[in-house]
């Protein structure tokens, strides 16, 4: 069947499979340092999801008012409901200042503040003096600073003559008969090509999975295709029940309205006008934590305090914060809520509901970006030529909830740390192992399939129905029935795939093919994060499960492993979570209650 496909071949040291801020670092630095690397990306890369973060990344700067890296850390641990490796947490923690520094003198415009510093706000559960009060943490470029980094790496890569190889579509690992990864299949979108990548690594940078759901704040190209291609791989996804809802999705479109408008000054009212978060937080208020924020607005809908006719959302204020400070420091959302909900927010409410942000979970990996395959004997054991970075990966450093801008900042940490970790272990005198004849054969026969499914069920529609499921059935409060209901219905869907069918064949600009391989890649991680919700009977940071209300660190402080085998089976194990820390230089911050 491969013959009938005409393949391209490319050898570089590392292949990098993204072009977000993680997939950019990563390959910047690579280049940087020498190694030939290869960067392919569905999208032309500053119109990656980067491209959408707005409130800021995270760093204890320090510009205006005292900070320490040691309370960001402790803030990112207490945020993550203990679920986080401690080691990692310390080493993004750490690494926060100089990053930032680093990527100023690449060019990031950032906002300033009067001496010229870079301007910092206030941001969810990111406080001083170990959870005391709230602390301006987050550096900002207006409400624009994912689009100021995603932009400025970009720059960065060209000034290095990094290669990219744009609009290809990555089909399917290149695994070899022991296990390690060789490379990666590849589709040109443009003329139909197909190509075949071999590296001594490949690293994942492919983003979240946010399009499992119905409403998220992810682009259209947030489908999990690296998630995709390591479980066909055989390896394991991990923490994929811990789905973050961003509080301020504004109603009915799903777009974000970042946090900084609350870092800013900006609150939550219900119907009967009351800022309601101090009875939830009376500490942190709206900066508590997101996943604290979100349940708060939920209990307050449920409870028929919600606002609009049918009393289903909540509003946010950022009317007393007058047009000057909306202009200079939120002119994206300003602008936003004026085009997705007609409301002039120098003036009036916006509407607003929790909606899906965020993936803690994912392709489990050390701090040096290496990707894992636990073993009974060995938790901790790496797959030889496979790392993985940003969204797309789970190192665990957001553990069951993350912080708002520790994921710019994971970004940019750990697609460092993986160009670090590349130049230590790739040895450019040695030659990458030549390709057989049936190298990448396995992908391609999955590909032609699907290019040529003839069933009854079209892609869009099993889609729908699988958002849907997901919407309804691991939301943001969870219960055994409708969890057990919920893996009874994602089993069904993907039964679905079965039987659909592909109305083009043609390999050019084909989005129906497109579509349907991404439907595979957020089916399989739909139904991961269906089946590892169902299992754990605890609350922890984002599952937030009824019957099983407190947290359950003797039984559950542990990461749940998935795995999604070709027929669609799911098969759960757990790893220990990492209770040390990286250096002496702190203590592992030991669980206790987690309030604000
Ligand atoms: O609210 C925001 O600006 C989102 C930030 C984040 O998810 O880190």
């Amino acid at each position: 069947m491969s013959n009938s496909y005409e393949i391209i071949d490319h050898v570089h040291d590392v292949i990098v499979v993204g072009a977000g801020g993680a997939g950019l670092r990563a390959t910047l630095g690579m280049t940087a340092a020498g190694l030939d690397t290869a960067c392919i990306t569905k999208v032309f890369p500053t119109r990656s999801h980067t491209v959408a973060a707005q409130g800021g990344i995270g760093a204890a700067l320090g510009n205006m008012q005292d900070d320490s890296w040691q309370w960001h850390m402790y803030d990112t641990v207490k945020g993550a409901d203990w679920l986080g490796d401690q080691d990692a947490i310390e080493y993004m923690c750490r690494e926060a200042v100089p990053a930032v520094h680093e990527l100023e003198h690449f060019g990031v415009p950032f906002s300033r503040t009067e001496e010229g510093k870079i301007y910092q706000r206030p941001f969810g559960g990111h406080m001083r003096d170990f959870g005391e009060a709230p602390v301006e943490r987050a550096c900002a470029a207006a409400d624009r600073t994912g689009h100021a980094i995603l932009h400025t790496l970009y720059q960065q890569c060209m000034k290095h003559n990094a290669e990219f190889f744009i609009e290809y579509f990555a089909i399917d690992l290149i695994m070899d008969s022991e296990g390690a990864c060789r490379g990666v299949m590849a589709w040109n979108l443009a003329d139909g090509t197909m190509h075949r990548f071999l590296a001594h690594q490949t690293v994942m940078a492919t983003g979240g999975y946010g399009r499992s759901y119905f409403s998220c704040t992810s682009a259209h190209t947030c489908t999990g295709d690296g998630n995709g291609m390591v479980l066909r791989a055989g390896l394991p996804m991990e923490d994929m029940e811990f789905v973050q809802f961003h509080p301020t999705g504004i109603y009915g479109s799903g777009c974000l309205i970042t946090e900084g408008a609350r870092g800013e000054g900006g609150y939550l009212t219900n119907s009967e006008g009351e800022a309601f978060m101090e009875r939830y937080a009376p500490s942190a208020k709206d900066l508590a934590s997101r996943d604290v924020v979100s349940r708060s607005m939920t209990v307050e809908i449920r409870e028929k305090r919600g606002v609009g006719v049918d009393g289903d959302h909540i509003f946010l204020h950022l009317e007393h914060l007058g047009a000057e400070v909306l202009s200079q420091r939120l002119p994206g959302i300003t602008e936003t809520a004026k085009i997705f909900s007609g409301v002039d927010a120098t003036k009036d409410p916006i509407p607003v509901l929790p909606t899906v942000h965020y993936n803690m979970g994912g392709i489990p990996t050390n701090y040096h970006g290496e990707v894992l395959r636990p073993t009974s004997s060995n938790p901790d054991a790496v797959c030889p030529g496979l790392m993985a970075i940003g969204e797309a990966a789970c190192v665990s450093v957001h553990g069951a909830n993350r912080l708002g801008t520790n994921s710019l900042l994971d970004i940019v940490v750990f697609g460092r740390a993986a160009a670090l970790r590349a130049v230590e272990i790739v040895d450019k005198n040695k030659a990458v192992k030549a390709a057989d004849p049936k190298t990448g054969e396995i992908a391609i026969e999955r590909f032609d399939k699907l290019r040529h499914a003839n069933g009854s069920q079209k892609t869009a529609d099993v889609r729908i129905g699988m958002q849907r499921i997901m919407q309804n059935n691991a939301a943001v409060f969870r219960t055994s029935e409708v969890l057990k209901e919920g893996v009874e219905l994602i089993d069904k869907s993907a039964e679905n795939l079965k039987d659909l069918s592909v109305s083009d064949q043609s390999l050019i600009w084909n989005s129906d093919l497109v579509e349907t391989l991404e439907l595979e890649n957020l089916m399989a991680c739909a139904k991961a994060t269906m089946y590892s919700a169902e299992a754990r009977h605890e609350s922890r940071g984002a599952h937030a499960h009824e019957d099983y209300p407190d947290r359950d660190d003797k039984n559950w402080m542990k990461h749940t492993l998935a795995w999604v085998d070709e027929k669609w089976n799911v098969k759960l194990d757990y790893r220990p979570v990492h209770e040390y820390t990286l250096t002496d230089e702190v203590e592992y911050i030991t669980p206790r209650a987690r309030v604000y």
